[in-house]
């Protein structure tokens, strides 16, 4: 399968890596795209030295196009997918979304869902950083009555304008830096929990959502709580951050590449829901 990958990050650079190694099989890079494109050329240099000529480094989605991708993986910003991603889909490309906090606005995700619909293209979503997505949506087949998320990261995580806005100029000791709905949650914080909107599109109701500051905390850990009528669910996830970039979980990265194998290698046997 022809792949491109839109965000040469954290993210991103994994996904290269293991096309190029030829980790995912049958997987064939055909462009990057980033605004950074020094950046694509880095992570080509390093994971892909001897194909790299044929793959092209992007600055607009005429690009992107001309390589004749099968599927884009996008690992940039809410503010890509709102852009790119229905022109995207539009051409009948399937993608893969990370940043899928974009999706919690209506107009973004009903743009998307037209896009799909018009020209039989498919959205891939991630778990990403936590567990439990099989479960909740099982559940949300009998409804579910109360879902909240717990984040907790090292204050360094966070932007610092952000914080300044919320009024917390310095953080010293573990802060609540915020309590609400999670589609506030995902504009606020839009670096930082993507995975209220994961669990908000698998369980059909927005979550109640806690972000904590710690500079104490070495580890990106999200708490989840869902009763049902059927099951009540406590999960814990303590992720390391991504060494390229803290505010993601390294889980994240390995959820993408996983859910690429998947789509990519028929597996005779599929495990999870
Ligand atoms: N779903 C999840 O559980 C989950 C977990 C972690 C991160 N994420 C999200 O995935 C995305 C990628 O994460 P990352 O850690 O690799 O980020 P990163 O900051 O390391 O890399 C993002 C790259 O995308 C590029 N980029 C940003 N906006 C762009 C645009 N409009 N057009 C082209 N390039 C653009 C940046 O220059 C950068 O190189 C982020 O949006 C992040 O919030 C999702």
């Amino acid at each position: 399968m022809k792949i491109a990958v839109l965000g040469c990050g954290a993210i991103g650079s994994i996904i290269v890596e293991s096309i190029c190694s030829g980790e995912i099989r049958n997987a064939e890079l055909t462009a990057l795209m980033d605004i950074y494109p020094d950046k694509c050329e880095k992570i080509l240099e390093n994971y892909c030295p001897t194909v790299k000529a044929n793959i092209s480094i992007c600055r607009d989605l005429d690009c992107m196009f001309n390589s004749k991708p099968q599927l884009v993986v996008e690992a940039a910003s809410q503010k890509a997918v709102e852009e790119y991603i229905p022109k995207i889909l539009s051409r009948g490309i399937n993608t893969v979304i990370l940043s899928v906090g974009a999706l919690l606005d209506e107009n973004t995700l009903q743009e998307i869902k037209q896009a799909c619909m018009k020209s039989g293209s498919r959205v891939y979503i991630p778990t990403g950083a936590i567990a439990g997505l099989d479960a909740v949506k099982a559940l949300s087949n009998k409804g579910i009555k109360r879902i909240v998320l717990r984040t907790y990261k090292n204050v360094y995580s966070f932007d610092k304008n952000t914080l300044e806005k919320l009024g917390f100029k310095e953080v010293t000791a573990k802060t609540k830096i915020y309590e609400g709905r999670g589609d506030v949650a995902v504009k606020l914080f839009s670096a930082n929990v993507n995975v209220v909107a994961a669990l908000s599109l698998a369980a059909g109701v927005i979550p109640w959502v806690e972000v904590y500051a710690d500079p104490e905390l070495k580890r990106n850990i999200h708490e989840i709580e869902v009763e049902s009528n059927v099951s009540t669910i406590y999960i814990r996830v303590e992720n390391t951050p991504h060494p390229l970039n803290p505010k993601t979980s390294y889980l994240a990265a390995l959820s993408a590449l996983q859910l690429l194998k998947r789509i990519v290698v028929e597996e005779p046997i599929e495990v999870g829901t």
